[in-house]
This record gives structure tokens, sequence and C-alpha cells, in this order.
């Protein structure tokens, strides 16, 4: 497996780029599944948590992502213009969420763009929800467009470690509507390779378990 990564990282994309960095990367938990089928497992305990911006003290995400998006929103001299919505969330603010939106949303709506309480993968650390400024923003859907800075934070996201985790045309794979506010850190060379193929985490887990079979089965690697 780290053979391959090896092989498919792009050595000139800062700030990814040594082989000590993608090992460090690889041997962390930064490609936890969290979706309605795999609920954040009990022995999971609270992350080392940062804040991304002194502006929104209350919203942060795992520390090593907050760097990363601390650095790349300083890169793109976006901190003014791109603001964090949601980070890190407890069991119970997911419960919360869900239940207000059940009231003021309705069922439909909820369970398309609020996962069920236990099953959300801001309640890792490692998903934050970004808006583009606007005098009034949306909590649960915040704008987050395909154009001007917005889009190019996306493009350049991958080299950071984010993806954009439930992208138009996946909804049956992740089981979550179209969020383009909703980026996930998974490190590098991860979210370079995925974005690559254009696979989602669940896509790009089931690749690395079948590239752990045919190793172990003692097939030729690609
Ligand atoms: N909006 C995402 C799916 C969540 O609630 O985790
Ligand atoms: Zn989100």
């Amino acid at each position: 497996r780290i053979r391959y990564l090896k092989t498919t990282v792009k050595q000139d994309q800062p700030p990814c780029e040594s082989e000590e960095t993608l090992m460090k990367y690889t041997c962390t938990n930064h490609l936890l599944l969290v979706n309605r089928h795999h609920p954040l497992p009990e022995s999971c305990t609270a992350p080392d948590l940062a804040v991304i911006s002194p502006e929104f003290p209350s919203i942060q995400i795992q520390s090593e992502a907050a760097v990363m998006l601390t650095d790349l929103l300083r890169t793109l001299h976006a901190e003014d213009r791109i603001v964090p919505v949601s980070g890190y969330r407890t069991m119970e603010e997911q419960k919360q969420i869900f239940s207000d939106s059940l009231r003021e949303n309705g069922e439909e709506f909820t369970y398309q763009y609020v996962a069920v309480p236990g099953c959300s993968e801001h309640q890792t650390g490692l998903a934050i929800d970004l808006g583009e400024k606007r005098e009034e923003i949306d909590f649960i859907r915040p704008d987050f467009p395909y154009t001007g800075i917005c889009q190019t934070f996306r493009e350049l996201a991958p080299q950071y470690g984010f993806v954009e985790r439930y992208p138009k045309g996946k909804e049956e794979v992740t089981g979550i509507a179209w969020e383009p506010w909703h980026f996930r850190y998974v490190g590098c060379p991860h979210a370079q390779i995925m974005t690559e193929h254009g696979w989602v985490l669940e896509e790009y887990l089931d690749y690395l378990k079948e590239m752990q079979l045919s190793e172990e089965s003692g097939e030729e690697e690609q």
C-alpha cells in the first residue's frame, strides 16, 4: 500500500512532499470513515482541537487539520473572504442540530443534509464547513460556490490534505446530499490521490483494501 502511495505522490507539491511527512500521515487515523453505516467508534476520544481563526473562537477542528487549513487560507489571502461555519461537534451538539433541523426543515431535508447523531464526521474533528463571507450565512447549507476564491480554495485544498467530502453524483455512495461547503481532512497524499481519481472516502478505502488483499495474495503490484 505504502509502496503505491510513494510512487503516486507528486514530489513537487508542497507542503506534503517529503517521504518522512508521507509516512507520518499514512500511519495516523485521518482516514477514519464515519457515515450512516459506520458510526464513530465508541473508543474514539475527543481529538486535540485548535481554532482556525481568533475571530471564531468557538469553531475548532483537529489541530493538524487546523494548521493546514490556516496555512491554506493564508496562502490564498482568503482569511477575510472564507469563514469557518461549523467544525468539531460533540454528540450532544449533533443531536441538537439534528433535532432543530427536523423541527425547522422536516425529515427529508434533515436526512439529506444532517448526519444522524453518532454518524457525523464533524464528531471526529476532521470536518469543516466553510462559507463565503456574507452578511447572512446559512448554518446548515452555507454558500461555497464553484467560482472565485471558493473555487480557488477547492482546487488547492488537496495539496493541504482536504477533500470536498460530499460531491455531486456521489450521493448514493456517501448517503449525504451534495454539500459544496463540507471539507474533510484526510491528509496527504490521500487527498491528492482521491481527487486525481474522483474517489470519495468510501471508494478510496475500498481501493486501499483491494490493494492490501492483492499484495497479501502475492499478486504483482501495478
Ligand atoms: N452535514 C454533514 C453531513 C453532517 O451533519 O455531518
Ligand atoms: Zn459539514
